[in-house]
């Protein structure tokens, strides 16, 4: 049996998220400049697109460029707007036969125009697609989101929108840039460090962590669907016992 056979359908993830890492390991052990790393990890964006298409995940976050990585060399960051800018450019035309609406979270106006455009164009072309929705996390940071929801709140108690005592969970999270999609229910964090980066805080608060030791530019689709088997073997609790559920 295929692995992709071995997948519950009725059990599928609704929301995968992904933090895409070891890009500048994979070049480094290949002798090559850390942008190599990149430009390779672009083709395991499309196999994990196309495998939560195959398999009906709904939502597809991807982990792109933290608020903190504006802290990486110059170069660095230049060649991944770049390679940005053409990727996006690129996949518009597959995005569409496939039905994936693409969507971004993130401080997107700290972007360069030209990525801010194509980004645009790209949201815009695909808004009516319905299969999957492939959410870009770019210049994202969930400290940042966090702030930004509490600043929203704010204005909205000074003109009365809001009143004292009425933040609920549900209410604070209609103020997150997630708020018009499922919590994820399956976090994949590829080349083996274990910890979250800045991502999504919030809305990981019952999700399944996977760690895998792949890094980003060899995550082909048998890794996602490997991921996918591991997620329905767990039992999700969310604070009750077995018997419960
Ligand atoms: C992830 O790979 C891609 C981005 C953060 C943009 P890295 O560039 O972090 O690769 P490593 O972790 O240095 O190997
Ligand atoms: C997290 O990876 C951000 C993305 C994958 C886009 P990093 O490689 O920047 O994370 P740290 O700094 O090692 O935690
Ligand atoms: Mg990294």
């Amino acid at each position: 049996m295929s692995l992709a056979e071995q997948i519950d359908k009725s059990k599928v993830p609704e929301h995968v998220a992904i933090i895409m890492d070891g890009n500048g390991r994979w070049a480094k052990q290949r002798g090559n400049q850390r942008i190599f790393g990149h430009q390779n990890g672009v083709n395991p964006v499309r196999e994990v697109t196309e495998a939560a298409v195959e398999v009906g995940v709904k939502y597809l976050t991807l982990y792109a460029f933290s608020t903190e990585n504006w802290n990486r060399p110059q170069s660095e960051v230049d060649a991944l707007m770049e390679l940005l800018v053409n990727t996006i450019n690129g996949e518009v035309p597959a995005l569409l036969k496939n039905g994936i609406r693409l969507q971004t979270i993130g401080d997107t106006n700290s972007l360069p125009n030209k990525v801010q455009a194509k980004l645009q164009d790209g949201i815009k072309q695909t808004s009516k697609c319905k299969t999957l929705t492939l959410i870009l996390a770019l210049s994202y940071g969930s400290r940042f989101e966090i702030c930004e929801a509490v600043n929203k709140i704010l204005t909205d108690f000074k003109n009365k929108k809001v009143n004292e005592g009425e933040i609920t969970p549900a209410i604070f999270q209609s103020y997150l840039q997630t708020a018009n999609f499922p919590d994820p229910a399956l976090l994949i964090r590829t080349s083996g460090e274990e910890r979250l980066s800045n991502f999504l805080l919030w809305q990981l608060a019952y999700a399944e962590f996977l760690f895998t030791p792949v890094l980003w530019p060899d995550f082909t689709k048998e890794e996602f669907f490997k991921a996918i088997i591991n997620y329905q073997s767990r039992e999700r609790r969310f604070g009750k016992i077995s018997e419960q559920l």
